[in-house]
């Protein structure tokens, strides 16, 4: 298992996260789009397809065959489009189809993008959408949310290995830490412990800062051959890992209710392809919907035991400074959470990180960066290794 071609993102672009209020899709699509593309110094003439995350603009927009409108409004004439649907592992879907396309010679260069507009519908529907990502017959339709289902993750790992609640929202408070110095996070709001311990229940155990927010947004890359990219302007960085895994849609025929076996399977075919270990990586950018999904994703990849990554973050360790900088870019949790456009804007965020040009957020030295990318309750799991040239 390989890449038949190496391939190289060269362009990124990202809009702000937020409640962004009277925008469309198809708008908040084409600003992370153009951005990319100026940044990797591409024309229209120079891309071959287009692959889009989105999750739902049909029930939140009133707007489904979405792959076409957006290259349409994009002024990319007659070129071929896909959406890519993996509930919020739509992005890193889309990027991984564009990956596959360059490295199989298929297409030279590629737009890969994410975008939602969730604020449109108020919470209710939001979360009525949401649960559709999981399955309807045994979950949803019963009354399970995502809040509900991480909640329940979360007080069996509590039971299982002591993890608490102020482990937890140490996640969320690093979150919103590093959010602060990024522009285009949602929140730029300081919390504290005691703060994130304090505010609403959501679903025992999971207070408000335990959760990602509803989000609007778009991110979008450029992806070529690292060949190829020379006759451009963006600097490249390389993709050398791409891996995704399925699951079980509903949590009762999993063998455990800790950790996903789809993250460890992706990150060890990751790694395998990458052909590099654990330690080798510099910054990570993990899916923490909510905080217990951060500390659940760094022990499933490897990179705590079991039971180890809620004190680890406790103590400061995942932190920009610490031993393994994790979500630098204040993560789902306060940079905000657009399901469609996570995925992608996670690599946007490592892109950063490898060129060296992440500002405040930068975390010295980075040279290999990791994204880990989760839809739904672990049905799909995309993972992508990033290096720098
Ligand atoms: N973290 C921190 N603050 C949040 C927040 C979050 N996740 N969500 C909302 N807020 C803030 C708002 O900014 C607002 O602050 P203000 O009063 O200072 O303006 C306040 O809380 C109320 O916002 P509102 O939008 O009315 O909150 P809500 O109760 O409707 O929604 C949640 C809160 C947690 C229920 C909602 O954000 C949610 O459903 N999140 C989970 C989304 C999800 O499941 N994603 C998929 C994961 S798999």
């Amino acid at each position: 298992m390989g890449l038949a071609r190496r391939v190289a993102i060269i362009g990124i672009g990202m809009t702000k996260f937020g409640a962004l209020g009277d925008v469309t899709t198809r708008e908040l699509f084409t600003e992370a789009a153009y951005k990319a593309m100026l940044d990797a110094g591409v024309t229209h003439k120079d891309i071959d397809g287009v692959f889009v995350g989105n999750l739902s603009s049909d029930v939140f927009e009133h707007q489904m065959h979405l792959a076409p409108l957006l290259p349409d409004y994009l002024a990319l004439d007659n070129i071929p489009a896909t959406r890519t649907e993996a509930a919020c592992a739509s992005g890193g879907l889309a990027l991984r189809s564009a990956i596959m396309s360059v490295a199989s010679g298929m297409y030279d260069v590629v737009l890969a993008g994410g975008v939602e507009k969730m604020t449109n519908l108020p919470t209710s529907q939001v979360t009525e959408a949401l649960a559709m990502c999981s399955d309807d017959i045994y979950e949803a339709n019963l009354g399970v949310t995502f809040p509900g289902v991480f909640a329940m993750m979360a007080r069996r790992h509590m039971y299982e290995y002591g993890t608490t609640p102020e482990m937890m929202a140490a996640v969320a408070v690093k979150a919103h830490d590093n959010a602060m110095l990024n522009p285009y996070a949602q929140f730029h709001k300081k919390i504290t412990i005691d703060k994130a311990l304090e505010s609403p229940m959501v679903a025992d155990p999971l207070h408000l800062y335990d959760c990602s927010p509803i989000t609007d947004g778009a991110a979008a890359l450029i992806v070529t051959t690292v060949e190829k990219a020379k006759e451009f302007e963006g600097q490249p960085i390389e993709v050398i890992a791409s891996a995704q895994t399925s699951d079980t849609m509903a949590l009762h025929d999993r063998p455990e209710f800790t950790g996903f076996r789809s993250t460890r399977i992706a990150a060890d075919k990751a790694f395998k392809m990458a052909r590099i270990e654990r330690k080798d990586v510099d910054v990570v950018e993990v899916h923490d919907c909510f905080t217990i999904a951060e500390i659940m994703a760094l022990e499933d990849i490897g990179f705590f035991k079991k039971g180890e990554a809620g004190p680890a973050i406790l103590e400061g360790r995942t932190r920009r400074n610490g031993d393994l900088p994790v979500n630098p870019s204040g993560g789902l949790k306060a940079k905000g959470h657009p399901i469609g456009a996570t995925g992608i804007s996670q690599v946007f965020s490592i892109v950063e990180q490898l060129r060296g040009v992440a500002g405040p957020l930068q975390v010295a030295d980075a040279e290999i960066g990791m994204t880990q990318n989760l839809g739904g309750s672990g049905g799909t799991q995309v993972l992508h290794i990033l290096k720098k040239l």
